[in-house]
Formats: C-alpha cells, sequence, structure tokens
C-alpha cells in the first residue's frame, strides 16, 4: 500500500517514517513537508520505500506535488503549529497552518486520482484536550493554547463532515493524543493529560492506516492499547 504522512520532518513524523519503511504490508512511503525528508540511518534496506515531497504551497498544491498523492491508500496528517512553538507563531499563521493546511490537505487528496476501489484512510492527528466551546474549559489555561485548543475541536468536525459526504472516496479518523514521549524526550506529568510513548502512538496509526479504522475517534488509551498490541507481533 502507498501511505503519505504530511509533516514527515516532525517528531511524530519521523517516527512514522522510520516504522512505515519496515511495515511489510507498506511498499510506497511519501513524506511531504516543507523540507526534505531525511531517510532513517537505521533502516538503509528500506529507504527505497521513501520518497521525499517538498511542498512549498499547503494551501494551492503545486501539481508535481498532487501526482505523488495519486493511488494514495491512507495519509497520516501531523503538520500543526504545536503548543511550543505558538508563542513564535500569528493567530493568523496558526489557523492556516493547523486548519487551512489540514482542510486543504483532505480536499486534495480525496480528489486527485486513484485506482483503488477502497476509500482513501485519513487519519488526522490532533491533541487529548479539544473542546467545542469554552463551556467545557473547567479550569484556568493559558488563553492562546486555549483558543487553538478551540479551533482544533472544531476542526475535527470539519473533518469528520467532510470525509461523510465523499461518498466513502475517503474516511477519517482523529487521534487524540496527550503528551508524546520519547527515550530522548520526557514529558512533564500533568494532572489530566495522559502521555503515550512515540514508538506506541507510531505503531497504533500505522496500524489503522493499514487495516482501517476501529472508530472515527482514537482516545490515548486506545492508541496504546492498539500500539503495543502492534509492535508485540
Ligand atoms: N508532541 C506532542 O507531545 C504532541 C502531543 C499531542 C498532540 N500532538 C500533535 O501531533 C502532531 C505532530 O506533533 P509533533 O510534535 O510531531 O510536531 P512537530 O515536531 O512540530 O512537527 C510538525 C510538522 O509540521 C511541520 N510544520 C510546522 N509548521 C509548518 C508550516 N508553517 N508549514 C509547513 N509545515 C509546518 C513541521 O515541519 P518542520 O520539521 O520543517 O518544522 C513538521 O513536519 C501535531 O498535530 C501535534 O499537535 C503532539
Amino acid at each position: 500500500m502507498k501511505l503519505i504522512i504530511g509533516g514527515s520532518t516532525g517528531f511524530v513524523g519521523a517516527e512514522l517514517i522510520q516504522q512505515a519503511l519496515s511495515h511489510p504490508a507498506i511498499t510506497t512511503v511519501v513524506g511531504i513537508s516543507r523540507r526534505e525528508t531525511p531517510a532513517p540511518a537505521e533502516s538503509p534496506s528500506t529507504t527505497a520505500k521513501l520518497v521525499s515531497v517538498v511542498c512549498d504551497d499547503f494551501e494551492h498544491y503545486p501539481d508535481h506535488v498532487k501526482k505523488e498523492l495519486e493511488n494514495a491508500d491512507a495519509c497520516i496528517w501531523t503538520i500543526a503549529v504545536t503548543p511550543a512553538k505558538l508563542k513564535s507563531s500569528s493567530w493568523e499563521e496558526t489557523v492556516k497552518v493547523c486548519r487551512g493546511y489540514a482542510l486543504a490537505a483532505i480536499e486534495t487528496m480525496a480528489a486527485v486520482p486513484r485506482k483503488q476501489d477502497g476509500p482513501l484512510r485519513f487519519i488526522y492527528i490532533n491533541g487529548h484536550f479539544a473542546p467545542r466551546d469554552r463551556s467545557e474549559v473547567t479550569q484556568p489555561m493559558d488563553s492562546g493554547i486555549l483558543e487553538m485548543a478551540l479551533l482544533r475541536g472544531k476542526l475535527e468536525d470539519e473533518i469528520l463532515a467532510y470525509a461523510d459526504q465523499t461518498n466513502n472516496a475517503l474516511v477519517a479518523c482523529i487521534a487524540k493524543p496527550g503528551l508524546i514521549s520519547a527515550p530522548d524526550r520526557k514529558v512533564p506529568s500533568i494532572p489530566g493529560l495522559p502521555q503515550i510513548e512515540r514508538r506506541d502512538i507510531a505503531a497504533a496509526l500505522l496500524h489503522q492506516a493499514v487495516t482501517g479504522f476501529e472508530k472515527d475517534m482514537l482516545s490515548n488509551d486506545d492508541m496504546i492499547r492498539i500500539g503495543q498490541s502492534a509492535l508485540s507481533k
């Protein structure tokens, strides 16, 4: 199968690339980012499966980028302004990257030619906390993070609604991890916010991309369960 990873240069994207390259069911991995996707040093024998696509415009895809998206079976979308980078991004830029790029991606992927009969599977990685309105916010929090969480909460509905009206050309799933840790990235304990290891979330999302969606929203616990089970096999 052909898998597209949007944001293949990021913290989660790099792990997805590495695991996807050694996944026997995945024959082509297209990493699409604003810069080249480095081939992981650990998997030299499988890097032939990797296609690095640099995209200069995530709102209006150039034709040569659209061509690389044709005949895909699944996409995992990781591009966003993360809370750590929020202060260095204007609100306008944050909305464009978090919402505009995700919606343009799903619309573009639903429109490019595909030979397959089954739907393209689109996984959008959001965060654990994504309220639909302010009444769901029960404790004080940074106003910038709150506005972004509200934006991305509404975006979950927009993505699922978009998929619903594609006549099964595309199906969508929202992944809702808590803080993501890695051996070289320990994360602080924050009350009410779960944690997941990067290898587990990557394995879970690849499993869902390959086998189909268990449900349209995956919680942190769902992804630990699915990811650890996939890694144990
Ligand atoms: N890390 C966590 O603990 C955590 C927890 C919960 C949810 N998440 C979610 O998981 C997803 C991935 O997070 P991550 O930690 O992997 O983030 P990341 O390391 O910052 O990677 C984000 C990706 O988006 C790209 N990107 C950012 N701004 C861009 C822009 N203006 N134009 C084009 N590309 C842009 C980055 O490209 P460059 O590499 O060129 O910067 C990178 O490929 C996000 O949706 C995040 O909210 C993360």
